[in-house]
C-alpha cells in the first residue's frame, strides 16, 4: 500500500488552548517518525498530536518506544453518493440549515451532549476535562460562523428549539464529510441522528459530490450503527498518539 509522508505543522488552536506550543501530524510511520521529532524539536513543540494508520502496527509500536501514547482510535466510513439509492427519511424532526441566530443554542447542545465525550482530548490526563468538553463546543459555534471550518450546518429544529446539529465540510470536487454531530440528551433516541446523516447526504448531492466521509472513535457504537443501516462502509482507521516533549 502506497502511504503518503508525514504531514507535520504547527496548531495554532491546540496552542492557544492548551497554553504551550502545539503540533498536529498525519500519516506517521517508522520510516518518517525521526523527520516528525526532527520539526518538533526545531519549533520547539511541546504538545504533539500524531495519528498512525491501523495497518502500521510496527509504526505504532516505534511510536510508543518513542514515548509516545495512546489516545484513541479513529474509524473512516464512506458511501457513494450516485448511483446507489437514499434511504427515505422517516424522521419526524425537521432538519433545516442553520440560520443567523441559532449558534448559541447550537454550542449549548455541543456542551450538554458532548460532556465527558471520549475523543483524544478527554483521554489525557494532563489535559483538563473542562478545556476537554470546550474543544467540542467551541468547535461546533465556530461551525456556524465561519466557512472555514464548516461548508454547511443542519439544524434539528423541535418547535422552534435547537435539539441537535450537524457539520458538513467539502473536501474535494468529489467529496464531502460529515464532521461533528450532536443531540441534546433530552431529543436522543428519536432518529434524529438518522435523519441527520440522510439530509446529509442530500445535501453533499446538490453540491454535486459523488462520496461522503464520516468518521468516529471505534466505541462510538451509536453512529456505526446508524452508519451501516443507511448504507457506509469502512474505509480505514488511525490511532491517535500525544506525545509531550518535557
Ligand atoms: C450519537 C448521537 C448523535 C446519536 O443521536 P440520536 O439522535 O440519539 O441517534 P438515533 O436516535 O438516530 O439512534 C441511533 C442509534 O444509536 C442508539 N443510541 C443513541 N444514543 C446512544 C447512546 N448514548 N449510547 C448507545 N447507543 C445510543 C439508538 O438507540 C439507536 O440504535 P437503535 O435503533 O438500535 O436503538 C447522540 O447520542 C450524541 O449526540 N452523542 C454524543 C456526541 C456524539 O457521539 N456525536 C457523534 C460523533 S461526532
Amino acid at each position: 500500500m502506497d502511504l503518503p509522508n508525514v504531514e507535520i505543522s504547527l496548531s495554532t488552536i491546540d496552542t492557544e488552548r492548551w497554553g504551550v506550543q502545539s503540533a498536529r501530524a498525519r500519516n506517521v510511520l517508522s520510516s518518517n517518525l525521526s523527520k516528525a521529532l526532527q520539526f518538533c524539536e526545531e519549533h520547539s513543540v511541546k504538545f504533539l498530536t500524531a495519528r498512525c494508520p491501523t495497518s502500521e502496527l510496527k509504526s505504532a509500536q516505534d511510536m510508543e518506544q518513542a514515548g509516545f501514547q495512546l489516545m484513541d482510535t479513529l474509524v473512516y466510513y464512506s458511501r457513494k453518493l450516485d448511483a446507489v439509492t437514499i434511504p427515505e427519511d422517516t424522521g419526524q424532526v425537521l432538519i433545516r440549515p442553520v440560520r443567523s441566530g441559532d449558534e448559541d443554542q447550537v454550542r449549548s447542545v455541543a456542551s450538554d451532549s458532548f460532556k465527558g465525550y471520549f475523543g483524544h482530548y478527554h483521554a489525557d490526563p494532563r489535559l483538563n476535562r473542562k478545556d476537554c468538553d470546550d474543544t467540542y463546543t467551541s468547535w461546533a459555534y465556530r461551525s456556524c460562523i465561519s466557512r472555514d471550518v464548516a461548508d454547511e450546518v443542519l439544524i434539528a429544529d423541535m418547535n422552534g428549539d435547537v435539539a441537535g446539529f450537524a457539520t458538513l465540510r467539502l473536501n474535494s470536487p468529489e467529496e464531502c464529510e460529515g464532521v461533528l454531530f450532536g443531540v441534546a440528551p433530552s431529543a436522543q433516541g428519536k432518529g434524529i441522528y438518522r435523519s441527520f446523516m440522510i439530509q446529509a447526504m442530500h445535501w453533499g448531492i446538490a453540491q454535486g459530490r459523488t462520496r461522503m466521509i464520516v468518521s468516529t472513535q471505534v466505541n462510538n457504537i451509536a453512529v456505526q450503527k446508524v452508519w451501516t443501516r443507511v448504507g457506509f462502509e469502512p474505509s480505514s482507521s488511525y490511532y491517535t498518539f500525544h506525545k509531550w516533549f518535557d
